[in-house]
């Protein structure tokens, strides 16, 4: 066992669990009031938007809104997608603290994301990452579909290794693998992991699992044996991607910090505050509280 004895949560719930929600646009006073309470709770990583085109994510149309009417605390980034040099210059201007480019292992999925080839999005990222440095901001970059794809099918560990290589290699600081419809269990997971290991060291590398076949928590007690420590999760398990069909949320913050405190990890994270977090944004959109622990823990009835 090589289990960290810190882990970074990044929270998603702003960016990863609101971009899929359908129908009528969340009011962007709802989604100011999600992160200044997940601020509150001792978290210091918020994906808080995206800077995507509003006509693929409309949902995320607000994203100047919402980093302009946040209440930012000392210690917390405030990050967001940016896919292209247009998403960075608008970040730039809203002044995010942090981006994220972001490709995948699937050739279809990429082009069904952001209309382009796995070898184009690297290309489109160059200037971004180029201009983020300048600008002094860190860049972060998801490999998406990880372990399966839902027009491909099975991905090879290698071709994960690839393209985690060369967001890497391009200046990326982690490098985030996301099982973007949760398909892994730990055997695949521990498999994709020992390819990407072999490329970029496990210190900058993150766990971004979504939960649809209720794999997320037992992949990620793999991950931590292996010494993984950064991990992408969503308050009440939000989310999913919109150009991933039946992709549910991202695993429950609730639900991994119960696994990592009781392995005596530390986060630095108030698991009553973002439980009460959880139960407020489910009640305030009417949807299914996905945590089992907020669940069990009874601060969510349906
Ligand atoms: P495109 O249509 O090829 O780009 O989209 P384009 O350059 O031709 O632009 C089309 C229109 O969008 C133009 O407007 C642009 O100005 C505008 P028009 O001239 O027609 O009026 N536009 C923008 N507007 C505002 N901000 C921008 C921007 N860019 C273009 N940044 C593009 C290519 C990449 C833009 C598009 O495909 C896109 O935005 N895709 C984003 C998809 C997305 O956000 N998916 C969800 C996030 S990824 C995810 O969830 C997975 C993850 O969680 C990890 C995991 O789970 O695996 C990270
Ligand atoms: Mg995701």
């Amino acid at each position: 066992m090589n289990f960290p004895s810190t882990v970074r949560i990044c929270e998603m719930s702003p960016r990863d669990g609101l971009q899929n929600e359908p129908g009528v646009l969340i009011p962007t006073a709802i989604k100011i009031e999600l992160i200044n309470r997940l601020s509150q709770s001792g978290l210091t990583y918020i994906e808080a938007t995206s800077f995507a085109s509003p006509k693929w994510v409309p949902q995320m149309a607000d994203a100047d809104s919402v980093m302009k009417g946040i209440t930012r605390l000392g210690g917390i980034t405030y990050a967001a997608l940016t896919p292209n040099i247009k998403g960075l210059k608008s970040a730039i201007n809203a002044k995010v603290d942090e981006v994220a480019v972001f490709s995948a292992a699937s050739e279809t999925f990429t082009q069904r994301n952001i209309n382009c080839s796995i070898a184009e999005s690297l290309d489109r990222f160059l200037p971004v990452i180029e201009m983020a440095k300048q600008e002094g901001i860190k860049v972060r970059g998801y490999v998406s579909t990880v372990i399966g794809c839902p027009y491909e099918g099975d991905i090879s560990p290698s071709q994960v290794a690839w393209v985690a290589k060369a967001l890497s290699d391009m200046g990326c600081y982690e490098i985030s693998l996301g099982d973007t419809i949760g398909v892994g269990i730990p055997l695949s997971v521990k498999r994709m992991l020992y390819a990407v290991a072999q490329e970029i060291p496990i210190t900058q590398l993150a766990a971004h699992f979504h939960d649809t076949y209720g794999q997320a928590i037992a992949n990620l007690y793999a991950v931590l044996e292996e010494g993984v420590a950064v991990i992408d999760s969503s308050v009440a398990g939000m989310g999913g991607c919109p150009y991933a069909k039946g992709a549910s949320g991202n695993v429950a913050t609730e639900d991994v910090l119960y696994l990592l405190h009781g392995l005596g990890i530390e986060t630095g994270v108030d698991t009553e505050q973002l439980m009460r977090t959880g139960q407020w944004i489910t009640e305030a959109l009417n949807r299914t509280n996905h945590s089992k622990v907020a669940i069990a823990k009874g601060y969510y009835r349906k």
